[in-house]
């Protein structure tokens, strides 16, 4: 018989009828006369119920099924004659497909910690936090497609291996087919990249930034929706070494166009998850709440995972410069006290992720949009403000996350541009195509990148970035 998928057998009016489901155990419950197992196929965050009469399907099979067997169960589909209006299978034939040895299988039908299922990346799909993610990771990439093809954007597939570094950070991964023990050398006792595979020294890419810019010099309006890969040493629960990035570039557009466009998709992109994940929003709601029960008071937020998502739809996001920023931290109770690890001393040092969160969840209590930073910790490439110390950046600040977006207005001007790459002794050569952009038929234009995993970290409640990607690079990890 042909497999039906779960979603559609437990929510379906079209009871009566004979079925086939596949899937894997996640509970069994035996009596002397009847089973109850509880199956799943990712397809939903319920479980359908099969019914087994332990004589009919006999105990030879049934002793065979522990929780992460996988089987396969024809039968008919009745109402539920419990409460609520789940259906429930009642088996006529079951086969196992797969057994999975209850001595051996690590996930067992109780709560495992978030730590130790990071250890299982290989079967952690099979439990309901994680299918859960995997739904609303699926339902968030379509979403992100689906804004930026309604407004008239042509997704641009930007190179993973490059040999610029568009941060100017230098935190890159090194990409060389070189034989590590003994490279080529040149005349100054270097390694010799041009024997290299491409002839000079390449990376991962940080950030699909430039090239998304020589698209958007020509098509007016691009997104890349790529990998990006940072060997930060950033051991923390917001980065990982391994991420993905939205960069939309759009011509003709300033800091405020950027900074409307960054509001309007992450608006759009709370209002699709609300609109398409429930079941799965309620589950992580749920979740939420049963963590935040071990969390001192002080640590609990204020609100639940669908009250926080609201809300983002409900405020308009707060616009304010670095300057502004820093006098309302330095003037904090905060500050003064000396809560902050960093304490704000004055103009010009990079905000922690303590002092975003401060000015997000004390202060203004809506996401926050800081613009004009000073230039010295920005990249080289934003719009410079006549001022001569600060730059058009923006980054979107979001509450329990901190920084979830970074983007600018871009700097057109061929001698501007020319100057600050000279300034921060960034290699010229390897950027003369996107200097050269600047010579013919520049225009202004702005953009921005969102980090799609602390995108998932605000939807999904969870409190660690290795928990809303399948299999996460951080320092010292790359299991699976
Ligand atoms: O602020 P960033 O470094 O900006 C850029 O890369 C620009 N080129 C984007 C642009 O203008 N097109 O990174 C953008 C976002 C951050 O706001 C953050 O959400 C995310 O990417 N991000 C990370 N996410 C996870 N792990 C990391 N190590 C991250 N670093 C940045
Ligand atoms: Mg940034």
């Amino acid at each position: 018989m042909k497999r039906t998928d779960i979603v559609d057998l437990v929510g379906t009016e079209k009871v009566n009828v004979k079925v086939n489901a596949k899937g894997w155990v996640r509970t069994k419950r035996q009596s002397k006369n009847v089973a109850f197992i509880a199956l799943n196929d990712g397809s939903t965050i319920r479980n359908l119920q099969v019914v087994a009469d332990v004589a009919a399907i006999g105990e030879d099979v049934l002793s065979k099924i522990n929780t992460g067997a996988s089987v396969s169960v024809d039968g008919m589909l009745v109402e539920s004659g419990g409460s609520g209006q789940a259906n429930e299978l009642q088996a006529e034939s079951i086969e196992v497909l797969g057994v999975a040895d209850p001595d051996v299988y690590p996930l067992q039908p109780k709560r495992h910690s978030l730590e130790f299922l990071r250890e299982k990346a290989h079967l952690r799909f099979r439990t309901a936090t994680f299918s859960a993610i995997t739904r609303v990771r699926h339902a968030m990439i379509f979403g992100v497609h689906k804004f930026f093809n309604d407004r008239g954007f042509y997704n641009i597939h930007t190179p993973i291996i490059t040999g610029s570094d568009a941060e100017g950070a230098g935190e890159m991964f090194r990409v060389s087919v070189l034989d590590p023990k003994s490279p080529p050398l040149d005349e100054q006792g270097n390694v010799d990249y041009t024997q290299d595979f491409f002839g000079k020294e390449t990376n991962l890419t940080v950030s699909g930034q430039l090239e998304a810019e020589l698209a958007a010099l020509a098509m007016s309006k691009v997104y890349t929706f790529g990998p990006t890969f940072r060997a930060e040493n950033s051991n923390t629960s917001r980065h990982l070494a391994e991420f993905w990035m939205i960069e939309p570039e759009v011509a003709f557009a300033d800091i405020n166009d950027n900074m409307d466009l960054a509001e309007d998709m992450l608006k759009y992109l709370v209002e699709y998850v609300l609109e398409n994940c429930m079941e799965d929003l309620e589950f992580l709601n749920n979740r939420l709440k049963e963590e935040e029960k071990h969390k001192k008071e002080q640590d609990r937020s204020p609100m639940n995972l669908i009250e926080r998502l609201e809300f983002v739809l409900a405020e308009k996001f707060e616009r304010i410069s670095y300057t502004e920023a820093i006098d309302v931290l330095r003037n904090s109770n905060y500050n003064k006290k000396k809560k902050f690890s960093f304490p704000i001393e004055g103009w010009g040092a990079d905000l922690q992720s303590e002092h975003e969160r401060y000015l997000v969840e004390k202060h203004y209590k809506k996401p926050v949009i800081i613009t004009d930073y000073p230039k010295d910790i920005k990249a080289f490439y934003m719009k410079q403000n006549d001022d001569g110390k600060t730059v058009r950046a923006m980054d979107v600040l979001f509450p329990q996350i901190g920084e979830i977006i970074g983007g600018s207005q871009r700097e057109e001007e061929y001698d501007k541009l020319l100057m600050r790459i000279e300034e921060m002794k960034i290699p010229k050569e390897s950027m003369w195509w996107f200097i050269e952009t600047r010579q013919f038929g520049t225009v202004p234009h702005s953009g921005f990148g969102l980090g799609f995993e602390r995108l998932m970290l605000f939807v999904t409640g969870m409190g660690n970035i290795r928990d809303v990607i399948p299999f996460p690079r951080t320092p010292q990890n790359a299991e699976f």
